[in-house]
């Protein structure tokens, strides 16, 4: 099965791209720029986008291997002007930086933009330009600013545009990848979710043989799509463990058990933890603090139980795609935003290799794997829920006393979503303690309790995300019940910020 190999030079859209090329029915991963490929199976290479000016010292080069077969090449942002570069074309820093929005206007016919109008909307992003094509060369079209949008070669199948057709705002930006792909590379669109699934399973058993892996399951979707997967290759080798470190939601530790037995008709072995993690979370309060003491400290469970038999050589985790970008894990260039427990958080020494079956994927790919597998839809659908737990949401110092707080008041809040149909509406929701008391006045008393926050969000990947405008009512309603319910909570607002610049989580 021939695969696009896209060659990542830093953009925040080169998953995308390798997205859009398996939606549109071929196989496709990414490769950073300084990693190296023997061109096995590769019917086409894309080059893409990054944040440097290829004229800077340190900027990233394309690899070697990429015009060795004379293997189809569609150079993207960046990766057109290094292709440029490379082949004695110009590239300056132009007066005109196009950024957002811009008009591009096709000058000459060609099976790049076939089926695509003389004029359309495309995705820019970009401070340097083409301002001279290399020899043999022709352009294929302009922006309304002048600027040179497309070239090719007229000896070679090189292509290059500069504008970003992952990008939903690039109107034709679908055909464009499409004609690359089908026209230009001649690969037929026949892949399908299904067909990862059976190249992971032969994947994963190629990689562990006959040696043991053992994952932590949070109840969570991804790290149930990775143990069914898992188990699926490797069947009774792989052991699943459930580390209780009592900062889950309300009840949680029972649905865990539940949702196991259901999706894998196995028991689970369940480490109580409880007490180690909030003797070692005591009197923390950096959030990036908390979330590496999580992350050693579940590294360390499973060490423990791990060495009760041997041969445990794997450790799985769930980790997907938006993780990995915000760890600053995929591109060399991206900034870590938060170190993900299940990507950054981890401690540098272990005694396990670490093993991610769903790496490449993004949240809704993975559900769609999980029903392909049979996982059913309420499992998979359920919002998602960071690895760190609730001690991520009690802002500041984590006592037992908040943690409760927060259970009860969280279980409200969800409650009254699935009671008004809101649930299923919004991507995420949940709620925070603060660590501000305000004054209330119950009765006739004076009080003076914690402020929580409320939070829901509507988004598709969770890289970027808008609060969602629940009605009214429903937040009176959750509102009313958690300061008449929960003791210790005096007031309750709405976080009502996008993400960015606020993230979805508060720590
Ligand atoms: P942020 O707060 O980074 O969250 O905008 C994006 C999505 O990731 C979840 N999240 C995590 N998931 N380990 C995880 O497994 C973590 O450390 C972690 N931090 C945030 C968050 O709940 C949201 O869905």
């Amino acid at each position: 099965m021939e695969k696009i190999l896209v060659v990542d030079f830093g953009s925040q859209y080169t998953q995308l791209l390798a997205r859009r090329i398996r939606e549109i029915g071929v196989y496709s991963e990414v490769v950073q720029y300084d990693e190296t490929s023997d061109l096995k199976d590769v019917g086409g290479i894309i080059l893409s986008g990054g944040p440097d000016s290829v004229y800077s010292e340190f900027s990233p080069k394309i690899p070697e291997y990429v015009f060795e077969k004379d293997i189809p090449v569609l150079g993207v942002c960046y990766g057109m002007q290094s292709i440029a570069k490379i082949f004695g074309g110009k590239v300056k820093r132009e007066k005109v930086s196009e950024y957002g929005k811009t008009k591009v206007r096709v000058t000459k016919e060609s099976v790049l933009f076939d089926g695509v109008t003389d004029s359309f909307v495309s995705w820019m992003s970009h401070g340097d330009s083409v301002i001279e094509i290399p020899e043999n060369c022709e352009i294929l079209a302009e922006t309304t600013n002048g600027i040179i949008a497309s070239f090719r070669f007229k000896d070679k199948p090189i292509y290059t545009i500069q504008f970003h057709p992952e990008v939903r705002h690039t109107e034709f930006g679908n055909i464009i990848l499409e004609n690359f792909v089908s026209r230009i590379c001649g690969l037929s669109n026949t892949w399908s979710l299904k067909d990862f699934i059976n190249t992971k399973i032969e994947e994963i058993r190629e990689t562990v043989g006959d040696r043991k892996a053992i994952i932590g399951l949070s109840g969570g979707v991804d790290s149930s799509v990775a143990a069914v997967l898992m188990h699926r290759a490797i069947g009774k080798n792989l052991k699943a463990v459930f580390v209780d470190h009592g900062l889950l939601r309300l009840n949680e530790e029972n649905d865990v058990r539940r949702i196991f037995r259901e999706i894998l008709g196995l028991d689970l072995t369940v480490i109580d933890a409880r007490e180690t993690f909030l003797t070692k979370l005591k009197g923390v309060e950096e959030p990036e603090k908390k979330r590496k003491i999580i992350g050693e400290e579940f590294i360390r469970a499973f060490e423990k139980e791990a060495s009760k038999e041997s041969g445990y050589q794997y450790l799985v985790q769930g980790t997907i795609y938006s993780d990995v970008i915000e760890s600053a894990f995929s591109g060399k260039k991206t900034s870590v935003i938060k170190s993900h427990h299940n990507v950054g958080g981890l401690p540098e020494k272990m005694n396990f290799k670490i093993l991610e079956p769903l790496r490449e994927l993004f949240k809704d790919e993975v559900r769609s794997v999980g029903e392909l597998i049979g996982i059913p839809k309420h499992i998979l659908y359920r919002h998602p829920f960071p690895g760190p737990g609730l001690a991520i949401r009690v802002i500041g110092d984590i006592t037992e006393e908040k943690l409760n707080i927060l259970k009860q008041v969280d279980n409200i809040f969800i409650e009254t979503l699935h009671e008004t149909g809101w649930y299923e509406k919004v991507w995420q929701a949940f709620s925070v303690l603060t660590p501000v008391k305000s004054v209330g006045v119950v009765g006739d008393e004076r009080s003076y309790d914690y402020v929580v926050a409320l939070r829901s969000v509507d988004s598709v990947e969770g890289m970027t995300a808008d609060w969602s405008r629940i009605p009214y009512e429903v937040l009176e309603k959750a509102s009313g019940r958690i300061v008449n319910e929960v003791e210790g909570v005096g007031r309750v607002v709405y976080d009502i910020t996008s993400k960015p610049p606020a993230t979805i989580e508060w720590e």
